[in-house]
């Protein structure tokens, strides 16, 4: 099976480019020097999908606060959906930003339409808490929070 090849690891810095040019690819544009500063601050949340050499998809997460995670981008490779490599990716950034920091929750935005995307993330506990309205360019977003278990 094609994903069991795949490796989850953390990113190295001088795959950032990649990362974004693969968002670029679906529209999708990202500022690299924020990028560049959430790698320097949080090295072990930025964390990526790759099969030899080339990188399949990637998770980014930061703290909020002292113990609130928050997941800003998860994003796979359109050809490569449906593997489960977002839910590997998911996996992982939960798990480092419980074992590593210690966070109580762990907070994320997405579009309201975004069926597939809130489906996995109820799937591993996040519940829609607040809708944002007008969040993405006029349309409404969920705030969605995992509370995690002592
Ligand atoms: C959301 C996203 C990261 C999921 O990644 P993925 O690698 O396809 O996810 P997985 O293969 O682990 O599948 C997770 C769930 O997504 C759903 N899913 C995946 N592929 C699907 C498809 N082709 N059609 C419908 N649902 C699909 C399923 O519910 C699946 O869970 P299940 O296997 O228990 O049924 C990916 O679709 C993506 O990059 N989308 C664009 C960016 C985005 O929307 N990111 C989230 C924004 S907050």
């Amino acid at each position: 099976m094609k994903s069991n090849r795949i490796t989850i690891r953390s990113v190295h810095e001088s795959e950032i480019m990649e990362m974004l040019s693969m968002l670029a690819e679906e529209g999708i544009y990202h500022n690299e020097e924020l990028y560049v500063l959430l790698y320097e601050s949080y090295p072990d949340l930025m964390i990526v999908a790759e099969r030899e050499g080339s990188l399949l998809g990637f998770v980014v997460g930061a703290l909020s606060t002292e113990d609130s995670g928050r997941i800003l981008v998860l994003f796979v490779r359109r050809d490569y959906r449906g593997m489960g490599i977002g839910k590997r990716l998911l996996r992982e950034v939960i798990r480092r930003m419980v074992t590593i920091y210690g966070v109580k929750e762990i907070t994320l935005e997405v579009h309201e339409k975004n069926e597939t995307a809130i489906k996995l993330y109820e799937e591993f506990g996040f519940r829609k808490v607040k809708k944002l309205h007008g969040y993405y360019n006029g349309e409404d977003g969920w705030l969605m929070v995992k509370k995690i278990m002592p």
